[in-house]
């Protein structure tokens, strides 16, 4: 962002005017610029990133949240350490200092350095165990579907309706940090894991995606995506693209992606309404996570989808070939054996996409449920 001297004065005068002691800007400052300003008007001056981090910092519950945010902020702070310490330590609390505390320079951009490696150390080892958990989550062959959206959307609310767990449910940006992970039983029987994961919001802050890597992993390994918006809200198109364009982000634009239109009871007419956002989004649905409407539908979108990917496949296996079996059990469910004369006929239920790996076995494949 380019803020000419002119610009810089008539800030300062505003700021004298209204007597303000903080001044917010809505994009990012480079380190240099911020001083600069600081300068000037003789405040404080906090930029996008800055004030997103300390909104997170006040948010984050677990300690993975926790670490995640002060190594995000460490690494902000880190090069507008230089010249900042004195005017900072005048011009005293607020939004922005929270977390790290500003200190003196030299030894405290070493301890600042020191306190990094050992954030990344701990955030690793946090990884390293979410990795684990995923294995075994894996092996259980319960698909994950993660909850993602603008923040504000209702991702917890859903989440809750759907757990009946109470995560906290603020009116307040960032109310989840930290993923949080239920199984839940669909109507037809089966379970899914539900997962509750961090708001998106529009120009994320680069060090913040960096931060959330463990968090959005989760995301990342997910079999499918509800992307719940917030309906009512006048600028929902701008908000799906910017959760769109984290998506991508983060590599994962092409997961598959149910759209839930949320809050439909602040609709002044309902049924048109739904009728129009089911048309505009292909794959969406139209709830009311607060009221609890709309659940069966959601519902059926998610078995169709899991429904679909199904397959129930009967296969003639040589005796010689017992890893072949094992392989079924560990990726599938198998249903029926029978050791026949000439080999093992086995009927199992295996995801669409592991097919190929029995090819040469198959003796017949279908779709578990036609989709509706
Ligand atoms: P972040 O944690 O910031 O990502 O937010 P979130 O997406 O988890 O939103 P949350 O569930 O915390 O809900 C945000 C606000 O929207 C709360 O005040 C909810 O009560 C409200 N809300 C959620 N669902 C509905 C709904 O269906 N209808 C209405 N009217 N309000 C809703």
């Amino acid at each position: 962002m380019f803020i000419g001297k002119g610009t810089a004065e008539r800030i300062a005068e505003l700021v004298i005017a209204r007597n303000a002691n903080l001044v917010i800007f809505d994009d990012d400052l480079t380190p240099a610029q911020q001083r600069n300003l600081e300068e000037i008007c003789q405040v404080k001056i906090v930029d996008r990133t800055e004030l997103i981090l300390d909104i997170f910092a006040q948010r984050a519950k677990t300690k993975e949240g926790k670490l995640q945010v002060e190594l995000a902020q460490l690494h902000y702070r880190l090069p507008r350490l230089t010249g900042r310490g004195v005017l900072m330590s005048r011009l005293g609390g607020g939004i922005g200092t929270r977390g790290p505390g500003e200190t003196k320079l030299e030894t405290d951009r070493r301890r600042i350095r020191d306190r990094i490696r050992y954030l990344e150390q701990a955030i690793d080892k946090i990884a390293i165990y979410r990795k684990q958990q995923r294995m075994r989550r894996v092996s259980s062959h319960i698909p994950l579907v993660a909850l993602v959206g603008y923040t504000n959307a209702g991702k917890s609310t859903l989440f809750n309706a759907l757990t009946d767990e109470t995560v906290l449910v603020q009116d307040k940006l960032f109310a989840t940090l930290d993923p949080t992970t239920r199984r839940i039983k669909l109507p037809n029987g089966e379970y899914i894991l539900l997962s509750d994961t961090v708001g998106f919001i529009r120009k994320l802050p680069h060090d913040l995606v960096a931060a959330f890597r463990a968090t959005l992993e989760e995301v990342r390994h997910a079999d499918l995506l509800l992307h719940i918006v917030d309906a009512s809200h006048p600028y929902k198109e701008d908000q799906i693209a910017a959760v769109e364009k984290v998506l991508k982000e983060i590599g994962i634009a092409d997961k598959p992606i149910i759209t839930v239109w949320n809050k439909s009871d602040t609709f002044v007419n309902p049924i048109e309404t739904a009728e129009r956002l089911k048309h505009k989004v292909a794959n969406s649905v139209v709830i009311s996570a607060l009221e609890h409407r709309g659940f069966i539908e959601l519902f059926n979108a998610i078995m169709q989808f899991f429904e679909s990917r199904w397959l129930e496949i009967r296969l003639n296996i040589p005796h010689y070939r017992a890893d072949v079996i094992a392989n079924l059990y560990h990726i599938g469910q198998v249903e029926t054996i029978k050791y026949l004369a000439k080999h093992i006929q086995v009927t199992a239920r295996i995801l669409a996409e592991d097919k190929h790996r029995f090819r040469e076995f198959i003796r017949d494949s279908h779709r578990t449920i036609e989709r509706l």
